[in-house]
């Protein structure tokens, strides 16, 4: 159990037929709030904070954090810098001893993207930990603060690119995009099983907020195995605040702390029933 490498995580998903949540956290008590539902459901998680995130949420103190609680758990965590942009930043993350590292090029020219991510997983190699890449380019941003365009993956240039890079997992854009949906989102199933029958690596799917439960099913049942969730469980911690001090059951800070690691939660068991991971941790 504790803290385990991705690449194990998402092996063992592809054999049973689940995908793994990977949850963005903020904080101490997101973190709680993770590691509850997933030890009371026995599921097998991913933490994941972004880079872009770590202005409010130093690495150097969110990462240890993260880490500390992956070892203390009764079931198996990655812990996983998501959206890696710089080298120095995902060296840091190596360095304090994450299990996975995303670089995410999928902004930058085919060849440019092949060549930063095997600079990544040769930075990764003497720590054993596992890189995640992207191809094709996911909407919105981690973020929100640009709306970036999305561009579906070809499967083609994914055959490529795993072929060149040897990837431990690939996030993939189907349709997909980060924070909420305008408008529900017509994924594009067809692509992703172009994907998956011609490379055999782990799928990734960003963007998992508002999704509907019987896509992320169906997302599971065809190759993907690691579904993101973030703006969600920020959504899911605010809310849980809100009533609480509504329903006037805030009358100090520890109220506020409890109010928040329900929120966290609530989200991740409701994702985790739907990805099919319960139980999968024994
Ligand atoms: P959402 O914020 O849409 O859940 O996306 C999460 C994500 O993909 C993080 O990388």
């Amino acid at each position: 159990m504790s803290l385990v490498n991705m690449k194990e995580l998402l092996a063992k998903a592809q054999q049973g037929g689940y995908a793994v949540g990977s949850f963005s956290i903020a904080n101490m008590e997101m973190i709680l709030g993770v590691i509850k539902a997933a030890e009371e459901t026995k599921s097998p998680i991913i933490l994941q904070i972004a880079e872009v995130r770590l202005n409010h949420s130093p690495l150097a103190i969110i990462g240890p954090a993260m880490l500390a609680a992956a070892e203390q758990a009764k079931v198996p965590v990655a812990v996983h810098l998501d959206h890696g942009t710089s080298l120095a930043c995902i060296k840091q993350a190596l360095a304090l001893g994450f299990t996975s590292v995303m670089f995410d090029g999928s902004h930058l020219p085919l060849e440019e993207n092949i060549a930063m991510t095997k600079a990544v997983i040769e930075a990764a190699r003497p720590y054993g930990a596992a890189v995640e890449a992207e191809i094709g380019c996911v909407g919105g941003s981690e973020d929100g603060s640009e709306d970036i365009a999305m561009r579906c993956t070809s499967p083609e240039q994914a055959k490529y690119f795993y072929e060149e890079t040897g990837v431990d997992a690939l996030a993939i854009a189907i349709g997909n995009a980060h924070g909420f949906y305008k408008q529900a989102p017509e994924l594009r199933f067809d692509i992703l099983e172009k994907v998956r029958d011609t490379v055999s690596v782990p799928l990734v799917l960003h963007g998992g907020t508002g999704i509907e439960p019987e896509d992320f099913i169906r997302c599971h049942q065809s190759g993907i195995k690691k579904i993101n969730i973030a703006t969600a469980t920020f959504a899911a911690v605010e809310n849980s605040v809100r009533q609480a001090y509504h329903e006037g059951r805030i009358g100090g800070y520890y109220d506020l702390h409890g109010a928040e690691i329900q929120g966290a939660y609530e989200n991740a068991k409701k994702h985790m029933e739907i990805f099919y991971c319960t139980g999968k941790a024994e």
